[in-house]
């Protein structure tokens, strides 16, 4: 892909709008705080990793934004937290933010080096996470015919820095040649699945089918696919993995399946501090994403919406958990914090 999700430009962010794709490619300048942490609620930038790279840079914009607006030492630091509270879900966020702000006191120049560090790095964990996913898939599977995946929201170059992390794995089985075809959620209720992966896969040519989230257990039961493969937002230290709402039904009907469930995430994303999946907060968004359909009420007005914009998986479902460094079979006990 060759438009950029997040860039800085010397004095603020350039974010390629994900809310107007597949239409329009537009992208927003980031001069405050304020429209940084709009954009990320927004999900202007989203997916874990690229939300973390865009928190990183924001905490020097906040540095520049306290600099010509005279902030008192206090202000400049609540903008930095309010930065890392954008969205709660994904560790990555955090992390990032907490990365760089040891850099502060050395000024903008040095945050906004170590952002780049975090971004170059997500981009070459993306690349290893592809190979090391390719490899066991094709060790596990052990066959040579090429193979029909199903994944869930978008992992791919606009949830990351670069390349991607489930959806990575995706386009390595590709360039090997061992990829037939995908089966994208369209993952309601943003359309991350219709309107960004199959966008990704689309300019690839990359033989794919969009399907209704409700689809994706037939898809799985009927053997359509011969794997699944997901990204996360944060994965507890006993392989417990958050990620986009209907992930969970992914994970159950690859159990009953007996089809291996894949979640594919940089260790930025594992959060050894969360022990377990119950601890992790689920982000709870506006209920008129759920009652409308582009901006257009279709539930009856007197009916109140429930949207939570995450699950978490048990990690007993989780096959394998791939990452830059390793491969964890979890649902054999092999997890993160290694018990
Ligand atoms: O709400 P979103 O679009 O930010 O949710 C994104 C996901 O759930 C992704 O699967 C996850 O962040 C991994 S992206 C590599």
């Amino acid at each position: 892909m060759n438009e950029r999700t997040v860039e800085w430009t010397g004095t603020g962010l350039r974010l390629l709008d994900q809310t107007k794709l597949p239409g329009k490619i537009e992208y927003l300048s980031i001069e405050t705080v304020d429209q940084l942490v709009d954009a990320i609620a927004r999900l202007v930038v989203r997916g874990a990793p690229a939300i973390g790279a865009a928190g990183a840079y924001g905490v020097a914009l906040a540095l520049l934004e306290a600099e010509r607006e005279g902030w008192s030492e206090e202000r400049r630091e609540e903008a930095i937290d309010r930065i890392r509270d954008a969205r709660p879900t994904a560790v990555n966020l955090a992390w990032a933010v907490d990365r760089v702000r040891p850099a502060v006191a050395q000024g903008v120049t040095a945050v906004s080096a170590l952002a780049e560090e975090i971004a170059r790095a997500d981009a070459a964990a993306n690349r290893r996470i592809g190979h090391n996913g390719a490899d066991w898939l094709a060790e596990r599977l052990g066959t040579d015919r090429p193979l029909r995946v199903l994944t869930h929201c978008n992992t791919g170059a606009l949830a990351t820095t670069e390349w991607g992390t489930a959806l990575g794995i995706v386009r390595e089985l590709n360039q090997r040649g061992r990829l037939e075809s995908v089966h994208v959620d369209e993952t309601r209720p943003l359309l991350q699945g219709s309107r960004l992966t199959a966008w990704e896969l689309d300019r690839e040519g990359i033989q794919h089918w969009i399907q209704p989230d409700g689809a994706a257990a037939s898809t799985i039961m009927s053997g359509r696919v011969d794997a699944a493969i997901v990204g996360a937002d944060r994965i507890a230290g006993n392989g417990d993995t958050a990620n986009k709402i209907g992930t969970l039904g992914v994970g159950l009907a690859c159990a009953e399946a007996g089809i291996p469930f894949v979640v594919a995430a940089p260790t930025s994303t594992v959060d050894l501090a969360t022990t377990s999946g119950e601890r992790i907060e689920i982000e709870l968004r506006g209920e008129d994403e759920v009652l409308e359909l582009a901006g257009i009420r279709v539930a009856p007005v007197g009916s109140p919406g429930f949207n939570p914009a995450f699950d978490v998986t048990p990690a007993r479902f989780v096959t394998a958990l791939v990452t830059e460094e390793r491969v964890y079979e979890v649902a054999k006990g092999d997890t993160p914090a290694g018990n």
